[in-house]
């Protein structure tokens, strides 16, 4: 059942986080640098969700079609996946971050899976913020994957099983969904999860993105009506949003 909850914090904020290349090339910067500077708003963005109670964080960092771009762009991404690894486990670790990585590891290499399972094992104890870095992933990827494991096992395909074989099963949907870089399309993002996610988008590039620009995120959050396919008189007094999906 839907209540009020002007003064909610979204349980769960998905992000796509673009325009690294665009803050690169107006400084006159090759694009990589943009990724890089793209970490540093994820780890502060990370502790600003941490310090508002955000439960769930999950950010777009890499997609099925990303493998598209320049060789080079796409060996830099991975580099700094890696680097980036190596240089934030222990800090996520510390401010309980418990971090997950979601999408296809199949055209991974052995070591860089390894890389991935190492940092889910290390930080699998924390429970402050969940973090899932969605790499490799796309949205048409995750449904493909989740009615194959069910036709494999032999189950029937409905919704709630579908549900439970996708790579986001172990947290709810998200509540608000925000594409910084000002484009306004879900790039194949989490089409099956984000049914109901209230959506927002900022024209801040990724590396901008800082504190008052996801305060205002969330401010915008709070003004939203969530009616999940009911009327607004359903709702109650001021029928604000609610965090939670309706019953
Ligand atoms: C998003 O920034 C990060 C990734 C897709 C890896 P972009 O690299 O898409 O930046 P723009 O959109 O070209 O500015
Ligand atoms: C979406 O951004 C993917 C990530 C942020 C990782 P893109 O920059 O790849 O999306 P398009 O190409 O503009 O749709
Ligand atoms: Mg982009």
């Amino acid at each position: 059942m839907a209540t009020s909850n002007a003064n909610a914090v979204p349980h769960h904020i998905a992000i796509v986080m673009d325009g690294n290349g665009r803050w690169a090339t107006r400084r006159f910067l090759p694009r990589i640098a943009g990724h890089r500077q793209g970490v540093g708003a994820l780890n502060r963005c990370v502790q600003a969700c941490i310090a508002r109670g955000v439960a769930v964080l999950t950010v777009f960092a890499f997609s099925s079609e990303n493998w598209n771009r320049p060789a080079e762009e796409v060996s830099g991404l991975l580099e700094l996946l890696g680097l980036s690894l190596a240089r934030e486990v222990p800090s996520l670790k510390a401010n309980g971050v418990q971090l997950h990585f979601v999408g296809d590891r199949q055209r991974l290499s052995e070591k860089f899976k390894a890389g991935l399972a190492q940092a889910e094992a290390a930080t699998a104890g924390n429970e402050r913020l969940i973090l899932n870095v969605c790499f490799n992933y796309g949205g048409r990827w995750d449904v493909a994957q989740a009615a194959r494991k069910l036709s494999a096992e032999g189950l029937e395909i409905t919704e709630l099983a579908l549900d439970r074989a996708m790579a986001l099963a172990h947290v709810p949907d998200p509540d608000l969904l925000i594409r910084t870089g000002g484009e306004m399309r879900i790039s194949n993002f989490l089409l099956w999860q984000a049914a109901y996610s209230e959506l927002h988008f900022s024209d801040k590039l990724w590396p901008d993105f800082d504190d008052a620009a996801l305060d205002a995120a969330i401010e915008v959050f709070r003004t939203r009506e969530r009616r999940f396919g009911q009327t607004s008189a359903q709702l109650g007094s001021d029928g604000k949003n609610s965090t939670q999906k309706a019953a």
